[in-house]
């Protein structure tokens, strides 16, 4: 502390105030530094949680630096010809495409199974995976588009975590706004939610009944925007934090927390809950903004902005503990009658129908022929 020592009394203790607060913001000391070396915009970064290499993606370059930022190795991703009214590559096109440069949207990396998975603008938002030690090798190049092809529109990308690196093929969680660019007919083609295995990028299921995505009705696609903001996977469930408008009639955003079972290949078994950070029966214009999953795995930290013009912010912990107790008696209220089964803008709302119930995702499984209540909302 840096208070100067010949104060004494009241006077130490109000000067103690002044003290501690700017020594609690001091800006802190830049260790190292690493330049784009074309001075290209940045979008993601992602660390190797073995190695601590640094992987960066920017405008048309990914970059892989050591622990220290060194740069060990820089790959293009773009630019490429494109058109966003154009179909996806390889198929023909009337249109001229350009050169266009590639932003990148999604970025992550796997430790264990030596995997970056990497997301860019380009043909209607492309994924391809890559050899984390060497970036410039590509394994795997989705044939359709993941993610949304604008600046603006986001998305969340994570893996189930601690799969040993056995043969089980790797599954990864796509959460994806719809995008404002281009022909509609192939931004149509991006889910909202996907599971997806990896190297291929191809949906993890499809069969004649169904497969492992959701996408948001057709007449709603347009207004109903779906920002995601966190996603994770925690013992047999996959989440995704997501801002949305309060329903189809509504400007007012809200947070929701959805959450998928894992063993759900048609992804009927899609719950949300709202997730607010304040007192209890006041309405608050706060928004989530960021999240993490705590070290320990069991709670999930969330900070909120206010939407309106008194600009603020907040931080709350959430047990994820409690958030499946909260999901638990959205599904038993709807078993039992309450609620309503949807949500809208995935299903056509109808109402819940009373009904066996719920007791697990291998029991969804079982049932998901019989029941098709198993798209739950909370009532407004
Ligand atoms: C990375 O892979 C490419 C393509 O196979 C190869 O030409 C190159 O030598 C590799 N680089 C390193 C550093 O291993
Ligand atoms: C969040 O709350 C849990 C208890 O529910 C506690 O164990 C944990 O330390 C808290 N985490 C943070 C970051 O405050
Ligand atoms: C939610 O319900 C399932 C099935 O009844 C149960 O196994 C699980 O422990 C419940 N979770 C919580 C947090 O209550």
């Amino acid at each position: 502390m840096q208070c100067p020592g010949r104060l004494a009394g009241s006077l130490l203790l109000a000067s103690l105030c002044f003290c501690l607060i700017p020594q609690f913001i001091t800006a802190l000391e830049i260790l190292r530094t690493f330049r784009e070396p074309e001075d290209r915009p940045f979008q993601r970064l992602a660390v190797h949680p073995r190695t601590g290499d640094v992987y960066v993606g920017g405008t048309d370059r990914l970059h892989r630096l050591g622990s220290d930022l060194s740069l060990l190795q820089s790959a293009a991703t773009g630019p490429r010809e494109d058109n966003p009214d154009c179909p996806p590559p390889l198929l023909p096109c009337d249109l001229p495409r350009v050169n266009t440069p590639a932003l990148t949207k999604a970025l992550l990396v796997d430790g264990q199974k030596d995997v970056v998975v990497l997301c860019t603008s380009l043909f209607h938002g492309q994924c391809q995976t890559l050899r984390g030690s060497n970036i410039t090798l590509s394994t795997g190049f989705s044939t359709q588009p993941v993610v949304p092809n604008d600046a603006a529109s986001s998305c969340v990308i994570f893996l189930k975590p601690g799969e040993d690196a056995g043969s089980s093929p790797q599954v990864l969680y796509v959460g994806a706004e719809y995008s404002s660019l281009g022909n509609r007919k192939y931004r149509d083609l991006v889910p909202s939610l996907s599971r997806r295995l990896l190297p291929s990028l191809e949906l993890a299921y499809r069969d004649a009944d169904g497969s492992s995505r959701l996408t948001v009705l057709p007449e709603q696609r347009e207004n109903f925007k779906i920002e995601f903001v966190y996603g994770f996977h925690h013992e047999g469930f996959a989440y995704f934090l997501t801002t949305q408008p309060k329903s189809k009639q509504s400007s007012q955003v809200v947070t929701r927390l959805a959450r998928i079972c894992e063993a759900d290949n048609y992804f009927r078994s899609y719950v949300e809950i709202p997730l607010e950070c304040g007192d209890a029966g006041v309405v608050s214009d706060f928004i989530a903004r960021a999240a993490a999953v705590t070290a320990d795995r069991e709670s999930l930290v969330v900070s909120f902005s206010s939407q309106g013009s008194k600009k603020s912010s907040k931080v709350c912990n959430f047990s994820i503990e409690d958030l499946n107790v909260a999901f638990n008696t959205t599904v038993e209220d709807c078993y039992s009658g309450r609620g309503h089964v949807g949500p809208q803008h995935y299903h056509k709302r109808q109402g819940c129908k009373q009904t066996v119930s719920y007791s697990s995702c291998i029991k969804i499984k079982r049932l998901i022929y019989l029941l098709f209540v198993l798209f739950l909302s909370v009532s407004p």
